[in-house]
């Protein structure tokens, strides 16, 4: 176990970042943590404010190379956890060039100050979007799985995380690429498929479902979704040695580490709108179907077991976080 180390941890004010530094603030309260975020519509300071004496707080673009450079120097970091990204898919088919800003040219910014010092890690959160869909029979998908890619934001994810092979590959920079799931929880952007639902239905207003609603998707805790990434950095990634065998059975060798996380239980999209009615008391009739999103996948599942093989299990039931997801909107929305 590492005693102590000092991140850089960007993104850190939007949904999964903040949680993950409010989680790793209470589990290693000695540690320096650096926040650089550039506070776009998605972020929200105040989500951090518990840790805002414990932080640094840098507000600033990814993309800024000489920025995170001074930020790397000045605070002697270890390790930058990559949350920053454009994430919402939606906005990606209206217009990509944020995403292709952030996710790419911003991905290799990072990389650019990771080579510059080769003692600092790169630990790079991607999704399991980058796979595409996949059909109802098929086997979950796995780490050496080809990408394919269905919206302009997984692609950019796609080539963000391609970019970060290219590096580990040719400059044999220390990193480590995690695909995880769809993530449900807290502080999550407006926006977003289960925020909508539990807004719309606090205010008895139809609830957009698209296409037939059945869709499915392997729904994460956000914190399990953190717990998984404080796992890795902790274990496989603190100890990373390439003369030694990866534990993990899809890393090519040379290529890195690549992990899927996933709680291996998909729920189709009408089945989750219906549970957080049932569990607001609110009638089925609220559901109102639109037009399918262009490109919309079908289906995610992952072969987690690498991960798990770290000693990394999901903690938090569906309907247990749904409530406490309900909870927090209940209190920002009514
Ligand atoms: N939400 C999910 O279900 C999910 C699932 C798997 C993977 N991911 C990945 O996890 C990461 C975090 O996702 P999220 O849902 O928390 O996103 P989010 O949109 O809630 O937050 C993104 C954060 O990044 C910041 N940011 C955006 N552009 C930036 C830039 N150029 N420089 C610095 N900061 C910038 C924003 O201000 C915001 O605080 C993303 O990389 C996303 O692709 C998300």
């Amino acid at each position: 176990m590492i005693s102590h180390m000092n991140l850089l941890v960007t993104g850190a004010a939007g949904f999964i970042g903040s949680h993950f530094v409010l989680r790793h603030m209470a589990q290693y309260p000695d540690d320096t943590v650096v926040v650089l975020d550039k506070l776009t519509y998605a972020a929200n300071r105040e989500f951090l404010r518990p840790v805002a004496d414990a932080i640094t707080f840098t507000e600033g673009d990814i993309a800024d190379q000489a920025l995170v450079a001074s930020l790397v120097k000045k605070h002697v970091i270890d390790c930058i956890v990559n949350f920053a990204a454009e994430s919402h898919v939606d906005n990606s088919i209206s217009d990509a060039t944020p995403f292709l800003h952030t996710n790419v040219i911003g991905t290799q910014a990072l990389i650019e100050v990771v080579k510059a010092h080769p003692g600092v890690r790169l630990l790079h959160v991607s999704t399991d979007e980058v796979y595409g869909d996949i059909g109802s029979e098929d086997a979950p998908r796995k780490v050496g799985d080809p990408l394919f890619p269905s919206s302009p934001y997984a692609a950019s994810k796609a080539a963000a995380e391609l970019l970060v092979m290219a590096a580990m590959r040719t400059f044999k920079i220390h990193a480590c690429v995690t695909r995880c799931t769809n993530n449900y929880g807290p502080h999550q952007a407006d926006e977003k498929f289960i925020p909508t639902v539990i807004r719309n239905a606090l205010s008895d207003t139809t609830i957009p479902v698209y296409g037939d609603g059945k869709n499915k998707r392997d729904w994460i805790y956000v914190t399990d979704h953190c717990d998984a990434i404080e796992k890795i950095l902790h274990t496989d990634f603190a100890f990373w040695d390439e003369s030694v065998p990866s534990t993990n059975p899809n890393d090519t060798p040379g290529c890195g580490h690549f992990f899927n996380i996933g709680i291996d239980r998909e729920w189709e999209n009408i089945e989750v709108v219906k549970t957080i009615l049932d569990l607001l008391g609110k009638p089925h009739d609220l559901i109102g179907f639109v037009e399918d999103r262009k490109g919309h996948d079908w289906r995610y599942a992952l072969d987690s077991s690498a991960t798990r093989a770290l000693g990394w299990e999901p903690k938090v039931q569906f309907e247990e976080g749904l409530q406490k997801t309900i909870d927090w909107y209940k209190a920002k929305y009514v």
